[in-house]
């Protein structure tokens, strides 16, 4: 399991110190770090925008894994990477226009993903596998963390495992809702690669994060 990711989400750190909770995560063995940005439209929750992305950036060096649960998304992405995101995950639903979204991501020099809801049929991303960068399957709805995981989605995992390899590119596959160390061995065995854990990873406090991150990673 060396090649599998851990993407602590800080949806659930304390936002009152964020920036010491990043830090703490990214020293924890953090692999990525998961940015949840909700704008009670798309999702029924508001968290925050590029200027405290920007201002996270000064405290980890680790990936930014920015997924933006807004609609439209279009008028916020040259916002979000300019902050400093490394990958960009929109979702499927949230625009008209899937493909052009995912050429702006590109052509800001940025990583781009795409992030499918429990309902969604991994058919949308057919046509924009030669663009994208992470395939970001929702085991939750979005919109808040700790929530339970939702079994219907590992055989929707698998499809996209399949056709991730078919295209014989580098691309993440990324899970994301209800992850903790009892969930993690099926979500891999379906073909994950980057686990997102906001709940499992932050519980405890800073002094559990590293072993917490242990838990998910070593399962
Ligand atoms: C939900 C977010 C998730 C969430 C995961 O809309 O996209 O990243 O924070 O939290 P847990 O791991 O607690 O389910
Ligand atoms: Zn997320």
């Amino acid at each position: 399991t060396s090649n599998i990711k851990i993407a602590p989400s800080i949806l659930s750190a304390d936002f009152a110190q964020l920036g010491v909770d990043v830090r703490a995560v990214d020293e924890a063995g953090a692999d990525y770090i998961h940015i949840d940005v909700m704008d009670g439209h798309y999702v029924p929750n508001i968290t925050i925008g590029p200027d405290v992305v920007k201002a996270l950036r000064t405290h980890s060096d680790k990936v930014f894994d920015v997924h933006l649960m807004i609609a439209p998304v279009d008028p916020y992405i040259e916002a979000f990477a300019n902050a400093g995101s490394d990958i960009i995950t929109i979702h499927a639903e949230a625009g008209p226009h899937l493909h052009r979204s995912l050429q702006l991501i590109k052509s800001l020099g940025k990583k781009a993903g795409v992030s499918l809801n429990p309902s969604t049929p991994e058919s949308v991303i057919e046509y924009v596998m030669d663009m994208v960068d992470l395939v970001l399957v929702m085991t939750v709805n979005p919109g808040f963390g700790g929530q339970k995981f939702i079994p219907s989605q590992l055989e929707k995992i698998k499809r996209i495992r399949k056709m991730i390899d078919a295209t014989g590119r580098d691309i993440d596959l990324e899970v994301d809702g209800g992850v903790n160390p009892e969930i993690a061995p099926k979500v891999i065995e379906a073909g994950a690669n980057v686990l997102v854990a906001g709940s499992a990873t932050f519980k405890g406090g800073p002094s559990e994060y590293a072993n917490n991150i242990q838990a998910i990673r070593g399962a």
